[in-house]
């Protein structure tokens, strides 16, 4: 499997529940590594815009209010099958139905508040990417991946 990279947030609910720190341990420790970090307040235009393919959904405004609520802490993970990986340790959306060990069945509540956040696919992880960094806030070699 090759090294790849996959954009992650630490949605409000988590930073707000200072669990934050348990979340980036557990990256590591599942031999992830973090090449970019930030903590930022979205905006309502940065939600939107960040989640717009769901913009149809009835829970898009619940969404938008809720990723706005608090500070996140976003994210871009390097590893092998890293978009695959990241998104079984977060474990399915709705976190009442997220096993004991996963991301959102530890630290999730519902079918939103749910921790955390992970791309999908190569092209959403490069989108996601370069919507919140910058090449010069990304540590490691940054061409090809
Ligand atoms: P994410 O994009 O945040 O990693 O989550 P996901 O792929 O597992 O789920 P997705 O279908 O993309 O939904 C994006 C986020 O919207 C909220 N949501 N609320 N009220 C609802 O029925 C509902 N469904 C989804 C969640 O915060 C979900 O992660
Ligand atoms: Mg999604």
């Amino acid at each position: 499997m090759a090294v790849e990279r996959t954009f992650a947030i630490i949605k409000p609910d988590a930073v707000a529940k200072k669990v934050a720190g348990q979340i980036i341990a557990r990256i590591e420790e599942n031999g992830l590594t973090v090449v970019a970090m930030k903590k930022m307040q979205l905006s309502e235009q940065g939600a939107q815009g960040f989640y717009a393919v769901h913009k149809e959904r009835p829970f898009f405004g619940e969404l938008v209010t809720f990723m706005t609520s608090g500070p996140v802490v976003a994210m871009i993970l390097e590893g092998e099958g890293a978009i695959k990986q990241w998104r079984d340790l977060m474990g399915p959306t709705n976190s009442n139905e997220a096993p004991a060990g996963t991301m959102r069945g530890d630290f999730g509540t519902d079918i939103e508040q749910n921790a955390t956040h992970g791309s999908d696919a190569p092209e959403t992880a490069k989108l996601e990417t370069s919507y919140f960094f910058n090449a010069n806030e990304i540590s490691g070699i940054t061409e090809a991946l």
